[in-house]
């Protein structure tokens, strides 16, 4: 109502003297109104993205601050479908591969952009013992589970929340996984929240509580190209990996269960260093691997939320920076990608035009009893942050 409609009600109801303070009062409230727009620095819009086979209304929503940042997510697998920052000219361009329809992410894709779970990454032969019960899940990547089951958080529907506070703008997304779905046991309760702040940094919490003993291991399934031009293999970007050590694999990508230096292999990143430079080195981790498609040991695991791991991308001047509290990171170099899916503006995604960083506890951790538990009891909240921070250099 503006405030000459508002005046004129007030006529109506109340005498003359009165009318003059609402008029004021009214003014008030209607400046400070606009002052809240005028000042919100991150805004979040909400709009609707589609409906699938079953009916279920999909919604997409923007994040967006005033440093040239946008981030759009879907209600469908939390998928982050878009994600804009500037480049060293200033320039706000897409730097993550996506789909441009909710038919094509519902299409089967090596998750582009989505929330992992219930237990991100391999568990051996889709099998687990807890208290002495064994627990079959599906083998959804012969021979072993993959990224928490054919359906896993990836491709459900989660509920929005929208929030604000100070200077950061919010969506909290819930999913409820029932007991044994997917083969897991307890009804597991799971928010992830998206939070965008005006310094270019995008931060994931997860949290989860459950009302049986379960296994739980969550992460974010992006794929990023800092260049942009989704043509071109991320090869040139140079990766920072905070980690004196990996998780070795074997040839289906289980780990052998001993963590290796990475001192002289292809694997030390701890100094800023090409992606491609030893890619196709004659190497038995990365013949496993096909490429890089191993988990990293975090060092200062003592330290909780710190540095992990950055991508820098000299020509558009974009780096990256990921932190997190997590024990590992899963570098992956897109080498499954084959050329089949769909890019946005026309073209298909070739091999290695993305790659992600899925911060994480280690492959098969509940088959692996000297690596950190990911065992959820019920009673205890599970909460973990990553952070994806932009900038240019
Ligand atoms: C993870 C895995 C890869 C691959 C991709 C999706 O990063 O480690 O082996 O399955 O997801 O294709």
């Amino acid at each position: 109502m503006n405030v000459l409609k508002r005046c004129l009600y007030g006529f109506s109801i109340v005498s003359l003297a009165s009318m003059n303070i609402q008029c004021k009062s009214d003014k008030k409230v209607e400046e400070t109104t606009t002052e809240a727009k005028a000042t919100a620095v991150v805004t979040i819009e909400k709009s609707a993205y589609g409906t699938t086979p079953k009916g279920e209304k999909i919604d997409s929503y923007k994040l967006k601050n005033q440093k040239g940042m946008e981030v759009d997510i879907i209600t469908y697998g939390g998928i982050i479908s878009s994600l804009k920052v500037p480049n060293k000219a200033g320039k706000s361009e897409e730097v993550v591969l996506g789909f441009n329809s909710l038919e094509q992410y519902m299409k089967p894709n090596p998750y582009f952009g989505a929330l992992i779970g219930r237990y991100g990454n391999r568990i051996a032969k889709g099998k687990f013992t807890l208290d002495g019960k064994e627990y079959a899940l599906a083998i959804n990547n012969d021979p072993n589970a993959l990224h928490g089951g054919p359906e896993g958080f990836h491709r459900v529907v989660w509920t929005a929340e929208e929030a604000k506070s100070g200077d950061n703008a919010s969506l909290k997304l819930k999913y409820v996984s029932k007991d044994l779905e997917e083969g897991y046991p307890g009804n597991l309760t799971v928010f992830v929240t998206y939070t965008l702040n005006n310094d270019n940094s995008l931060d994931v919490v997860y949290e989860a509580t459950t009302d049986k003993k379960t296994v739980v291991n969550l992460t974010q399934h992006s794929y990023f190209n800092l260049s942009s031009d989704f043509s071109k293999p991320i090869l040139d970007h140079e990766i920072t990996i905070d980690a004196d050590k990996l998780v070795p694999v074997a040839a289906t990508l289980i780990p052998t269960g001993k963590l290796t230096d990475v001192t002289n292999t292809p694997f030390d990143f701890r100094k800023p260093k090409k992606v491609g430079l030893a890619i196709e080195a004659k190497d038995e981790q990365l013949k496993n691997g096909l490429g890089y498609d191993h988990c990293w040991v975090l060092n200062n695991q003592d330290k909780g939320d710190r540095f992990a791991a950055s991508a820098y991308d000299a020509g558009s001047g974009r780096l990256l920076e990921v932190y997190t509290d997590q024990p590992g990171i899963q570098f992956y170099s897109g080498n499954f990608l084959d050329g089949t899916l769909p890019m946005r503006n026309g073209g298909t995604y070739a091999r290695r035009t993305g790659f992600c960083l899925e911060t994480q506890h280690y492959p098969d951790s509940p088959n692996q009893k000297d690596f950190p538990t990911t065992v959820l009891n019920p009673g205890e909240n599970y909460k973990t942050k990553t952070s994806f921070k932009f900038s240019v250099k």
